[in-house]
């Protein structure tokens, strides 16, 4: 098969690239490296396998429509976005260019070049905030908090209508945080950060009770390989792990692979990291359990395998 994947120097996406090649599939990858690097994905760059990487914008079209029409892909790896919810939270623009934009042209150029499998990547953050209720994939009223929820919701439907009205077969996941090798940023980058800097204390945002599952990188890769043929229209999944952890327990984790057993925690206070932050959050992964899929390991596992790979130095 012939993969293009959008934002495959990306972390997600570099570990998607990965897998398939490794699974004998020709892969074309485009990033702008906007948040991505060539870096990301040296590891295939170095092999004599079906692998290319393009410096592209997704929202470029002629651009697009040369790949589309060189390439000729069988099945399209949408995971451009802006990753950056924090950074966002302060510029709503990049999201309607990067995360909802790339979205459109995407489909646009699938349209035209009439491809007809999608993968996307969408986000729990779709759901916004709504704690107390249990969140499946047939829950109403969507109300994203933050811009990138918005955009990643708007692109949901794009792809409901493209799919519809172009005979697309579209797999939609929404997942939590994902972590692993070559994470870019987050707590767990920003926490190992502040502590190589200063190893007596540590800043934490809100109240550190936050709590929100994390998926180790190379689950979700399994269940996009196991579920990537899907019938035409959309086939929708929550894609998660059963447990939790609180931001107080990745610093714990931290303090502890690092060798730190007297590291005092100053806590900014309230119960968000920042303004868009879903504080508490968890939701339903029955569907894909169900469908014979469920993660190799648990949330803090995940953490605590993703502080070694960082302290280690990535790879
Ligand atoms: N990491 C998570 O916790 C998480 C959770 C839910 C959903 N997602 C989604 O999964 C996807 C991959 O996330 P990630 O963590 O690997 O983030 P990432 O930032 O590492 O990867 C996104 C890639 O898209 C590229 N990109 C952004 N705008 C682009 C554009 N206009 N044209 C071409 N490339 C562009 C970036 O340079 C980057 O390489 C994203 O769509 C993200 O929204 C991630």
């Amino acid at each position: 098969m012939k993969a293009l994947v959008v934002g495959g120097a990306g972390f997600i996406g570099s570990h998607l690239c990965e897998r398939l090649v490794h699974d004998g599939h020709e892969v074309f990858c485009v990033d702008n490296f906007s948040l991505g690097n060539e870096g990301q994905v040296a590891g295939l760059m170095d092999e004599t396998v079906s692998f290319q990487l393009r410096e592209i914008d997704a929202t470029d079209e002629k651009a697009m429509d040369g790949v589309f029409s060189s390439f000729k892909p069988d099945y399209v790896f949408h995971l451009a976005a802006n990753s950056d919810i924090q950074a966002s939270a302060k510029n709503p623009e990049v999201e309607y260019r990067n995360t909802y934009t790339t979205t459109f042209q995407i489909l646009e150029a699938m349209r035209k070049y009439e491809v007809r499998k999608l993968f996307f990547s969408s986000t729990s953050a779709v759901y916004g905030d709504k704690r107390d209720e249990i969140l499946d994939e047939n829950t109403p009223n969507l109300s994203p908090i933050s811009y990138y929820g918005a955009a990643k919701l708007g692109s949901e439907a794009l792809i409901s209508a493209f799919s519809y009205m172009n005979g697309i077969s579209s797999l939609i996941f929404r997942f939590p945080n994902v972590i692993g090798p070559r994470l870019t940023h987050g707590v767990i980058h920003d926490f190992i950060k502040r502590l190589k800097e200063d190893d007596t204390q540590l800043k934490i945002l809100g109240d550190g009770r936050q709590t929100k599952p994390y998926i180790f990188v190379t689950d979700l890769i399994d269940a996009i390989a196991q579920f990537m043929e899907v019938d035409s229209g959309v086939t929708l999944y929550n894609v998660g792990v059963e447990g939790v952890t609180s931001v107080t327990s990745i610093a714990d984790i931290i303090c502890e692979e690092m060798g730190l057993t007297d590291v005092k925690y100053n806590y900014t206070g309230g119960e968000g990291g920042w303004k868009g932050d879903v504080p508490r959050f968890q939701y339903c992964i029955d569907k894909i359990h169900n469908a014979g899929w469920s993660a190799k390991y648990s949330s803090d596992e995940a953490v605590r395998m993703t502080v070694r790979a960082v302290l280690e130095g990535g790879n």
